[in-house]
């Protein structure tokens, strides 16, 4: 048995030991079939039949309407962001795009090689620590792309804006996190290595209109509609990846699905900001009602720790957490201090000791 860690780690992240025991397994014998899933031809019906079954898992967890396709891409998250306007965003159109983070604004970088990106929105001069919600979508953008939970800045879309047109979200962090309408997108997509699985399978769900509508030629592997009538076997696909997930989505299944998720998410991130709300030492970064559910960077408070000595105590709070069995828990180098990330892996558990652990640091830092 491994000794007990709490794994506050952005992502890669956490997943639940039931998901990684079970794919463990499976790398020495898959399906009972006395060949490893690593060492297995995609072209099998047990694999088949895996990656059947993990499509119906997530249709049936996050709802997703019959004029849907998912697809289960290689190329990570970044992938999407050229993928998305290459497929969706004609030469002569323009999309919208909100500004809320480094990724939100790698998106409509590599948006604007394909269209006219209009930037609606940005909170970048604030160190994009809130969501703007008044801005003016542009008449006759063929979508409005937002970054549904900015996973460093620690903020997240509470209500999502309604386009004019339609949403493509990238939901990299918060996908099955909590409830959404996936009929208000017309596409979402979003990185599994955080909420559910290991690195190497990204997800695209896509509205069937969504596409066909544009002039430009797509290169093969990086058209939707190469890999949707395929069931996304046009090539090798992640297989590894996609099983667990698969594996994943199963234990979510069976601790209640996504609504249960939400309401175990709410009470952790509740359980932190509490603290945070009401520490000497600690607050928070993010602007009050943009406060994430999955990622919560924190800070020593301005007039708690001089600033020169501000570095020493970070180190050692580190090395505190970590003698506790907190791993993980250095923040991003753009906002500094600390970050808990606390996806749906992440017991309530770990909660509980990272804020235990914060109040004895508290107590042994101001007495
Ligand atoms: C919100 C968001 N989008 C995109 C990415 C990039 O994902 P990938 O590394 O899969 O390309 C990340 C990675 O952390 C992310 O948090």
């Amino acid at each position: 048995m491994s000794k007990l860690v709490y794994n506050f780690s952005a992502g890669p992240s956490v997943l639940p030991k039931q998901a990684t025991k079970e794919a463990a397994d499976a790398i020495i014998d898959f399906a009972n079939t006395g060949i490893g899933i690593l060492e297995m031809s995609h072209r099998t019906k047990p694999i088949e039949s895996m990656v059947a079954d993990t499509d119906s898992m997530l249709r049936a967890l996050m709802g997703i309407p019959e004029n849907y396709d998912i697809v289960f891409l290689g190329g990570g998250a970044s992938l999407q962001f050229c993928m998305v306007p290459m497929n969706l965003l004609d030469q002569n159109a323009s999309a919208d795009y909100t500004d809320t983070g480094v990724w939100a604004s790698k998106a409509l970088k590599e948006a604007k090689q394909f269209g006219t990106v209009n930037v609606v929105c940005s909170s970048k001069a604030e160190t994009y620590n809130h969501i703007p919600k008044q801005f003016n979508q542009t008449p006759g953008a063929t979508y409005l792309h937002v970054t549904s939970n900015n996973t460093i800045y620690g903020t997240q879309w509470k209500q999502f804006p309604k386009a004019n047109t339609y949403l493509v979200a990238d939901m990299s962090s918060d996908i099955l996190s909590r409830q959404v309408n996936v009929s208000d997108f017309g596409l979402i997509y979003a990185g599994a290595q955080k909420n559910m699985s290991c690195a190497g399978v990204t997800v695209a769900i896509i509205r069937k209109d969504v596409l066909g509508k544009v002039s430009r030629t797509i290169p093969t592997m990086l058209n939707y509609a190469t890999h949707i009538p395929e069931k996304s076997m046009f090539n090798t696909p992640p297989v590894f990846a996609i099983y667990v997930m698969n594996r994943t989505l199963s234990w979510l299944k069976q601790n209640g699905g996504v609504p249960e998720m939400e309401k175990t998410n709410n009470k952790k991130s509740d359980l932190l900001y509490n603290v945070l709300d009401n520490s000497k030492l600690f607050t928070g970064t993010a602007a009050k009602e943009d406060r994430s559910t999955m990622n919560i960077p924190f800070v020593f408070k301005k007039d708690a720790v001089a600033a020169e000595k501000v570095e020493g105590f970070e180190k050692e709070f580190l090395a505190f957490t970590k003698e506790q069995g907190l791993d993980q828990l250095k923040g991003h180098r753009s906002v500094g201090g600390f970050r808990a990330s606390i996806y749906n892996a992440m017991p309530i558990e770990g909660v509980e000791a990272l804020v235990k652990t914060m109040a004895a640091f508290e107590k042994k830092i101001l007495g």
